[in-house]
């Protein structure tokens, strides 16, 4: 009796914590009804399914004797996924891909191993079949002789066939399906997750080999699974954008060899991803000079400049309740700042219905766009389109002035690359005066001031 308890762990599937008996409400997340039995061999919790390597007993060793030589990064073609990766991937790494389902995951992993000319790619799938990747790989259009397909879920059979082929870099297609014979615990339960990534971490540090997990996403856009596959992967890359825009942002959430301020733009086409190289030039349409309620943001997105189109209207409203509503900017902000229009400028938006609309599917929560969303919610008002070629970078705050924001001197550049005239920042630019530009910088103290300026 006490043996099979001993046996017996609960797991809280939402956050990992681990207890001897079930329990309607966890302990250490709060989630309800999350905790499900898993059977555990107390004797097997460390072993693995793969055979050890012989050469793998290594020994405490001092910091200035290890050798320096520079890791040689493995540069894939596409720049983009360099670029969030650091510059590359690193031999050994295992890195973990998030997103929603159908945002394109398998799509830009499998782009990316068929891209890999003269380099051996394991593409493991434990979700679609062979027919169907094959049919995903014509329809990008790219063939690579030396891309296996591997439609297999069990790991030690997974690791016995990457024994014969020695790849160059493998993927998982999703680490969810996967399963380990040590554990009895269905694929996707929180202790085959942390099993099977710890085998491949294992694997990957001892072969040299990269290892691309690719999981799955909750309805609240955390990756399924416990924290813990976070902590085990040495880079956590999130695929985001709108399913209704073709636009998709790979974000870096964790990377232990670079920075996580990177992002890469892709575009979904109807044959495969396309790198955006150029993302401030698709955002923004040139031909709604006379229309009003559009402005221009001079954002970041990451460690990238992004010029993107601000759209605000505001009309009458019919019922009782005015309405505001916002897409791709956060809703309290915009009361905030209509608050401010409303006790430093005089504009009154209490009768009004108001929306807000960031152009291309995009989320920005870089302050930087208040100045903007200001600018458009006055155009509107006003039914006065702004003028040409000019956008805006500056935080309002609550007394009504503009803040100034971080990294001025990229965003500028930016909008003086893609022709813009002017731009309109806060005050305390110290290379402001420069006159060796193309772009006349207008630095401003308060929104009734900017508001002077364009309107007045
Ligand atoms: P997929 O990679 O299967 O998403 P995930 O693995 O994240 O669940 O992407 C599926 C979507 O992508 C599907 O709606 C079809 C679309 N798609 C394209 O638009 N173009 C393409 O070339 C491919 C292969 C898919
Ligand atoms: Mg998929």
């Amino acid at each position: 009796m006490s043996k099979t308890k001993a046996k017996t762990r609960f797991f809280c599937q939402e956050c990992g914590a681990e207890s001897s008996q079930w329990m309607g409400k966890c302990n250490s997340c709060g989630a309800w009804n999350s905790y499900v039995e898993e059977v555990m061999d107390k004797t097997t919790a460390n072993s693995t399914v793969r055979k050890k390597s012989a050469n793998t007993s290594s020994k405490p060793i001092l910091l200035q004797e290890v050798a320096t030589h520079a890791v040689q990064r493995n540069i894939t073609p596409d720049a983009e996924f360099n670029r969030v990766l650091g510059g590359g991937i690193v031999p050994g790494s295992i890195i973990l891909i998030g997103g929603e389902p159908g945002i394109g995951k398998s799509t830009l992993m499998l782009q990316l191993a068929l891209q890999m000319k003269g380099q051996t790619v394991v593409y493991i799938s434990g979700e679609e079949s062979e027919q169907q990747i094959r049919m995903r790989a014509e329809r990008i259009g790219i063939g690579n002789e030396t891309c296996y397909l591997y439609t297999e879920t069990a790991l030690d059979k997974i690791f016995n066939a990457l024994e014969s082929i020695q790849p160059s870099w493998i993927v998982l297609d999703s680490i969810q399906t996967l399963h380990s014979t040590i554990i009895d615990a269905p694929a996707g339960s929180v202790s085959q997750l942390r099993q099977c990534t710890a085998e491949l971490q294992r694997y990957a540090k001892e072969t040299d080999v990269p290892v691309f997990l690719i999981g799955h996403i909750t309805k609240d856009g955390v990756i399924a699974g416990p924290k813990i596959l976070e902590h085990i992967v040495d880079a956590v890359l999130q695929f985001e954008g709108d399913r209704h825009y073709s636009y998709r942002l790979l974000r870096t959430l964790k990377n232990r060899f670079g920075s996580t301020a990177e992002i890469g733009i892709y575009e979904m086409q109807t044959n495969g991803m396309r790198q955006v190289t150029n993302p401030s030039d698709l955002l923004i349409t040139n031909n709604n000079d006379e229309l009003s309620g559009i402005s221009i943001a001079a954002t970041m997105e990451g460690m990238r400049p992004l010029l993107i189109e601000t759209q605000a209207l505001v009309s009458k409203a019919v019922y009782g309740t005015p309405q505001r509503s916002t897409t791709g900017f956060d809703l309290r902000r915009l009361h905030m700042l209509l608050a401010v229009l409303e006790k430093r400028c005089g504009f009154y938006y209490g009768d009004k219905d108001v929306f807000i609309n960031i152009a291309g599917g995009l989320k920005i929560e870089d302050p930087a766009i208040d100045l903007s969303i200001v600018c458009a919610l006055l155009s509107s008002m006003l039914d006065i389109p702004l003028p040409p070629r000019v956008c805006f970078a500056g935080e309002v705050g609550l007394s009504g002035e503009v803040r100034t924001v971080a990294r001025l001197e990229q965003r500028i550049s930016e909008a003086e690359k893609l022709g813009f005239k002017e731009i309109i920042i806060a005050e305390g630019y110290k290379n402001a005066h420069e006159n060796n530009r193309n772009i006349r910088i207008k630095e401003m103290k308060t929104v009734s001031d900017v508001y002077a300026y364009l309107f007045g």
